[in-house]
Order: structure tokens, then C-alpha cells, then sequence
């Protein structure tokens, strides 16, 4: 069989485009409202991927003029002093929208800090009231992961109505509010996880098959149904003998484009999606300001 060329899902440029549009809004905005907008990213430890992506959110904060208030915080800093910092910046009123930064160290409970975010402030939509919101379709401020996948797709005109959609990976940043998304769109959806049964046959079913996982290259091209298409969410970074880092997806990319009808690379795809997502909630939180 002949290799086929793939129509790849270009999320660097589609999010580029998305904050071209940011900044025009927030030039538009701002003599309104009287200050830029701001994004308070929170992050605990030194997890050197962490570090990267906060990084790369302050860095495109400061691009289209979104005043970035990052706080840096070691890792044995108590829940309670987390606490506390989202008290203050929950009633500051130059700061628009929070986000912490995952995973935590082990120590700090994730899920009871993220519910002390105010949730108009909540930056990543991962606050109970957004998360709600979502399960009952109602508007509100949405996860960037699975808004960007869903970006990337509408942009592409690939319309869900009726096919069907696997999202391997039941994560409350990723997987779960994807599949929420993908059914708002009339797919017929699946979750898949690690305790699924012949994932492989699972997979070979979807229409729309999406790789949240987190683990290197799993997703092999005798999973995929021949011109599907393939969304990688996995960010992998691996070393190899020279201790050189390259960057994964989920997905086997090489291979499984060549079964694939549409796919996104990894970098390039939903990373830029998830950056573009987050100031896109940020300027949400910022034009309902002054409402
Ligand atoms: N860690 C990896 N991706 C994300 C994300 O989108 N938001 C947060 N808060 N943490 C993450």
C-alpha cells in the first residue's frame, strides 16, 4: 500500500491567529475598563515541564498584553498558605484570572485548593461551578486542553455530529470535559482508560480518536481506522542515548500518519491550542469586568 498524506490540524498557527484576535480585543477593552487585564499562574516545586509551560504562558501573557503575575512558590509551602495567596488574589481586582499550575507535590490537596478559586476567575475552567456549567452545557468558562481540541477541529470544519469519538484518558484536566465537549457536538463518545479491554479494538472504531494519556507513542497505526482523525494531547519528553530531549506525542506519529485522514503534531498542535485557550478565558473573565 502506497503512504498517504495526512491533512495535519496546524494548532502553532491557528493559536497564533487567536491571540492576534486577544490583543485586538484587549486594545479595544482597555480604555474602558481603565487597566490591561491580568493572569496570576501559581506554580509549587520545580518540576522542570511545569517550569516550561509556565514559562511559555507568562511569555505569550506578555505578547498580547495580558499583565502576567506569576508566583513561584517551594515545594513545602503548606496548603494553607496556597490558600490564603487565592484569597487575596480572588478579591484583587487587577487580576482577572487564576490558574495553578498541575501537578502539585503530594502534600497539597489539588482538588480542595483548585474549589478555593473564585470560579469567574477561574482561569482553567477546572472549578466545580465551571465544570458544571459544562455537564449541563450552559456557557462558562471552559478547560483550555479540550476547548483547544475543539478550536483546532471547528477550525478545520470537521463536523462531530454523529460520528463517533474515542478519547482514551479519563483526566479531569483532558479527558473528562473533552468528552463532555465532543458530546455537546452530537459524537457518540467513549472514554477509554488503562483498565479498558482491547483498546485497540476500541480505538479502530473511532470516527475521532483523541490521545490524552501521557504515555509515549501508545497509540499505534493498527488502532486507527484508516482516515480518521487523530488528536495528540501527550507532550512526552525523551532522552535519548546522548541524553538529547525530543518531544512525543501519545501517538506514533510517523506510522499512524500513514493510516490517519487528519492528525496533529507533536510540538505544534495542542500545545499552542491550550495557550491560546487560556488567554482566551483570561479575556473572558477581563470583558465581563466592567459588566
Ligand atoms: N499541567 C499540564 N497542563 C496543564 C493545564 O492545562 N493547566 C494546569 N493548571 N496545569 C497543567
Amino acid at each position: 500500500m502506497s503512504a498517504r498524506t495526512p491533512c495535519l490540524l496546524d494548532g502553532k498557527t491557528l493559536a497564533q491567529k487567536i491571540r492576534l484576535q486577544l490583543k485586538e480585543r484587549i486594545a479595544h477593552l482597555q480604555p474602558k475598563i481603565g487597566r490591561p487585564p491580568g493572569l496570576s499562574v501559581l506554580m509549587v516545586g520545580d518540576n522542570p515541564a511545569s517550569a516550561v509551560y509556565v514559562r511559555n504562558k507568562e511569555r505569550a501573557c506578555q505578547q498580547i498584553g495580558i499583565v502576567s503575575k506569576g508566583k513561584h512558590f517551594s515545594a513545602d509551602t503548606s496548603q494553607q498558605e496556597l490558600e490564603s495567596v487565592i484569597a487575596e488574589l480572588n478579591k484583587d481586582e487587577e487580576v482577572d484570572g487564576i490558574l495553578v499550575q498541575l501537578p502539585l507535590p503530594n502534600h497539597l490537596d489539588t482538588v480542595s485548593l483548585l474549589h478555593t478559586i473564585h470560579p469567574d476567575k477561574d482561569a482553567d475552567g477546572l472549578h466545580p461551578v465551571n465544570l458544571g456549567k459544562l455537564v449541563r452545557g450552559e456557557s462558562g468558562l471552559r478547560s483550555c486542553t479540550p476547548a483547544g481540541v475543539m478550536k483546532l477541529l471547528a477550525e478545520y470544519d470537521l463536523t462531530l455530529n454523529g460520528k463517533k469519538a474515542v478519547v482514551v484518558g479519563r483526566s479531569i484536566l483532558v479527558g473528562k470535559p473533552l468528552a463532555l465537549m465532543l458530546l455537546e457536538q452530537n459524537a457518540t463518545v467513549t472514554i477509554a482508560h488503562s483498565r479498558t479491554q482491547d483498546l485497540a479494538a476500541v480505538c479502530r472504531d473511532a470516527d475521532i480518536l483523541v490521545a490524552a494519556v501521557g504515555k509515549p507513542e501508545i497509540i499505534t497505526e493498527d488502532m486507527v481506522k484508516p482516515g480518521a482523525i487523530v488528536i495528540d494531547v501527550g507532550i512526552n519528553r525523551l532522552e535519548n542515548s546522548q541524553k538529547q530531549a525530543k518531544l512525543v506525542g501519545d501517538v506514533a506519529f510517523d506510522r499512524v500518519a500513514e493510516v490517519a485522514g487528519y492528525i496533529t503534531p507533536v510540538p505544534g498542535g495542542i500545545g499552542p491550542m491550550t495557550v491560546a485557550m487560556l488567554l482566551s478565558n483570561t479575556v473572558q473573565s477581563y470583558s465581563n469586568y466592567s459588566k
